[in-house]
């Protein structure tokens, strides 16, 4: 299998790389665009492998996709690439809608172009808005998308154009909707990497409100997990919800790394709320379950303890 996998630099993307390398016979071919958020070393363990390729270029770049596309030919893209901080996209949202919205397109349009068997975008839960703190509630893979912030706006305009190419030309998409990600190089403006370098440092560490806002989390190596099985398994034309069902308060999240750090709950300093910020998500994963069988493989303060001791490591080589 040939891929090509789009925003390879970045933490998921990177993770996803990584894991169909070291368990498929696959080439994998990666355009990123090196922004603040990419990191090259997460692709340390890839480069220079001789069925992996690297090339820098941004997916907004009609011409250069469709060249890209047309020499590699690949049997599946999959579109990790994205401006992903929910704050940049509140102070502008322009990059957000070239990368996210006009660089779906342009991958959409050369999977037409040149008939690419099989495009996968990765989305994520923020597309269905939020639920109120108190409610027990899930969105399903059919509830309403009700972006609240300009990055979940475009990662929703992207979904609608994917499954729109799925209805107007037959285009071969498939769609999933993860949870927050945490693992292994993570970029720092994220909460769980931000709140472990800063309690390493003695550093105040800002949380929002009182951090009373509900997350449910996955692993990242079992994010990979999920979306090599939706690609080799999953329905044309679908959405799959990725989440561990492991939900907790943004404050609680915080409070364990300081304890696991041996830091001082002090270091915790509540900021005004993020304007729109979302109470809680929560992801019905009966379908990725009962129609692909997966289960995430780590609980989530199993994976917490890997991800603290890979930055405690990293810091110790600095
Ligand atoms: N991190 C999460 O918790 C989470 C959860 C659900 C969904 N997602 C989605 O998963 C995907 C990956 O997220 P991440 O956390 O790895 O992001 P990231 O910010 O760590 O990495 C994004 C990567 O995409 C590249 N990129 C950005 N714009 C580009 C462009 N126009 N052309 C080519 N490359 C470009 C960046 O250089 C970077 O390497 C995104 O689509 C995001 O919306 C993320």
């Amino acid at each position: 299998m040939k891929l090509l996998v789009t925003g390879g630099a970045g933490f998921m993307g990177s993770s996803f790389i990584r894991h169909m390398l070291s368990s498929h016979d696959v080439s994998i071919t990666t355009i990123d665009a090196l922004t603040y958020a990419s990191d090259m070393d997460s692709l340390s363990s890839v480069v220079g492998k001789k069925n992996f390729k690297f090339i820098k270029g941004d997916i907004s770049e009609r011409d250069l996709v469709f060249d890209i596309v047309r020499d590699e030919r690949p049997d599946a893209i999959v579109n990790f690439a994205a401006e992903t901080h929910v704050d940049n996209s509140i102070k502008d949202s322009s990059l957000f809608l070239r990368s996210n919205v006009l660089g779906t397109a342009s991958l959409l349009d050369a999977v037409n172009r040149f008939s690419i068997p099989r495009f996968h975008q990765i989305s994520t839960d923020e597309v269905y808005g939020d639920l109120p703190l108190d409610s027990a509630d899930s969105f399903y893979e059919s509830s309403p998308l009700r972006p609240n912030n300009p990055y979940s706006a475009t990662k929703a305009s992207a979904d609608l154009l994917a499954l729109s190419y799925h209805r107007t030309y037959g285009t071969p998409v498939t769609i999933s909707r993860s949870v927050n990600n945490y693992g292994p190089f993570q970029n720092r403006e994220k909460l769980i990497p931000m709140a472990i370098d800063k309690a390493m440092k003695g550093e105040r560490i800002p949380v929002y409100s009182k951090g009373e806002n509900i997350r449910s989390w996955i692993y990242v190596e079992d994010h990979s997990r999920a979306v090599e099985k939706i690609l080799l398994s999953g329905r044309i034309g679908e959405i799959y919800n990725i989440s561990s069902g492991y939900e907790e308060r943004n404050i609680d999240v915080v409070k364990y790394i300081i304890r696991k750090l041996g830091a001082a709950e002090s270091l915790i300093e509540f900021s005004p709320d993020r304007p729109g910020h979302d109470k809680r998500y929560s992801l019905d994963t009966e379908k990725m379950e009962s129609e692909l069988g997966f289960k995430p493989s780590l609980s989530f303060h199993e994976g917490l303890d890997r991800t603290i001791a890979w930055y405690k490591e990293k810091n110790s080589q600095i």
